[in-house]
């Protein structure tokens, strides 16, 4: 097969590698222009948005299947537009996407389809939202601007002022423009978090195993949230709360989209808390998690083109997948100044040290004449497998040591 992955981040360097081992694949190509994916991929000059020359390139490369990575072009209805032309696609049609390009209508989902969700109530005005949260005098409590902000567009506040300041930003400031135009106020969840991901044909699913990201910049879950910093895989949770996620949360998403015809084929993650009283869902992304994709897959014993292949076409045979009996921990190294304002254009060393058994996998990293050069706020991640949690993170942080660039950062309880 020919296949196209759409995106050029760690998650789908991940997504590359594996499709790579596949013994049914044919050529990969790869958008957008990128120096890294050059090196093991027919990378093609073209924006995701640029629907028609995706299009084009298919059809003149005669592409088997496109894997969407990024949730930007699925939620611009990627799929839809290439379904349409008689293209396979790993990714929601528009119906599915917005249940991550809106965390109202995602909320309205949960609702309608009894998934248990934090209690919340949708503002279109900022000045009820500000009196709302006056009155509530309940914190801390969850502020989330309705559209996609890259990660960045949830607020836990823990008293008047904060609330006040992220209403503003959100909405008066519009900081993240037409994302801003609703808030959703949410009742403040306790547990400890997981990612929980199922690969869906349109009508069944196929579990990966739980990981758990790592969101907050600094150790012991201080500082900003960020996209990640690091992800473990699996994650210790008891049969029981498995059952109980896939009871409460997966048959009932299951069932929403079959009665709602949402004819969803691709990835689902599901975000979700475990509290006191079970697991609760905090959000939907109609993607693979980055860097959960990167401490999932290399766990993934099987042909992940020809699971891929079945999800887009409908047509998945098997009801698990064959892991490795391993444990895996991906520590992400980040810039100076990330989430914020990371620098870019720091020349990186030590990435020729690196153990063989350890990947590493590029996210914000610019190769030039050899040499390599930070390009974005999360910069690479390395992953070790281990027979313990313990082994894969002595592995990674033995090799981390070897990695220099100026203001190079990253968590050192990764998996603690
Ligand atoms: P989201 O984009 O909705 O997943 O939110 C990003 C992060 O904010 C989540 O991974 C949680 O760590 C946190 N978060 C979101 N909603 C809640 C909530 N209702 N209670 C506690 N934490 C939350
Ligand atoms: N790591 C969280 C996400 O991909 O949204």
């Amino acid at each position: 097969m020919n296949v196209l992955v759409i995106g050029s981040g760690g998650r789908e360097h991940a997504i590359c590698l594996k499709l790579k081992e596949s013994n049914n694949l044919k050529s990969l190509y790869t958008v957008p222009k990128n120096s890294v994916f050059e090196r093991f991929s027919k990378n093609i000059d073209l924006s995701p948005d640029d629907f028609e020359g995706i299009k084009d390139l298919c059809i003149a490369e005669k592409i088997d299947l496109v894997v969407v990575g990024p949730e930007d072009p699925l939620s611009a209805g990627i799929s839809d537009y290439l379904i349409s032309k008689g293209i396979n696609v790993f990714g929601p049609c528009l119906k599915g996407a917005v249940l991550e390009s809106s965390k109202q209508l995602a909320k309205e989902f949960m609702d309608r389809n009894y998934i248990p969700t934090a209690k919340f109530k949708v503002f279109y005005d900022f000045r009820c939202a500000k009196k709302y949260i006056a009155e509530l005098q309940k914190f801390p409590v969850v502020i989330k601007a309705d559209g996609l902000c890259a990660g960045k567009g949830v607020r836990i506040c823990n008293n008047i002022d904060e609330a006040n300041t992220a209403i503003e930003d959100f909405m008066e400031k519009r900081i993240f423009k037409g994302s801003g135009m609703k808030v959703i106020v949410e009742e403040c969840l306790k547990g400890k978090e997981c990612s929980v991901l199922a690969l869906v044909d349109g009508k069944r699913y196929l579990l990966l195993p739980v990981a758990r990201d790592h969101k907050r910049l600094n150790d012991g879950n201080t500082g900003p949230n960020t996209g990640g910093m690091g992800a473990v895989c699996p994650v210790d949770l008891s049969t029981n709360d498995i059952k109980k996620i896939e009871e409460e949360i997966i048959t009932n998403f299951m069932n929403g989209i079959r009665k709602e015809r949402i004819d969803y084929r691709g990835v689902i993650y599901f975000g979700i808390m475990m509290t006191e009283d079970g697991p609760k869902l905090l959000e939907f992304n109609v993607r693979f998690g980055d860097p959960e994709t990167q401490a999932i897959l290399p766990l993934v014993e099987d042909d992940l083109l020809d699971i891929f292949y079945k999800v887009a076409s409908g047509k998945l045979d098997r009801e698990k997948i064959n892991l490795k009996n391993k444990y895996s921990v991906c520590v992400v190294l980040s810039a100076k100044g990330y989430p914020q304002n990371p620098l870019k254009g720091d020349e990186i060393s030590g990435l020729d040290s690196i153990d063989k058994d350890i990947t590493i996998f590029y996210s914000g990293i610019r190769i030039e004449n050899g040499r390599y050069f930070t390009s974005g706020g999360r910069v690479l991640s390395l992953v070790g497998l281990g027979d313990s949690v313990d082994e894969a993170r002595r592995k990674v942080y033995n090799n981390i040591k070897k990695i220099k660039f100026e203001g190079m950062h990253f968590r050192t309880d990764i998996g603690l």
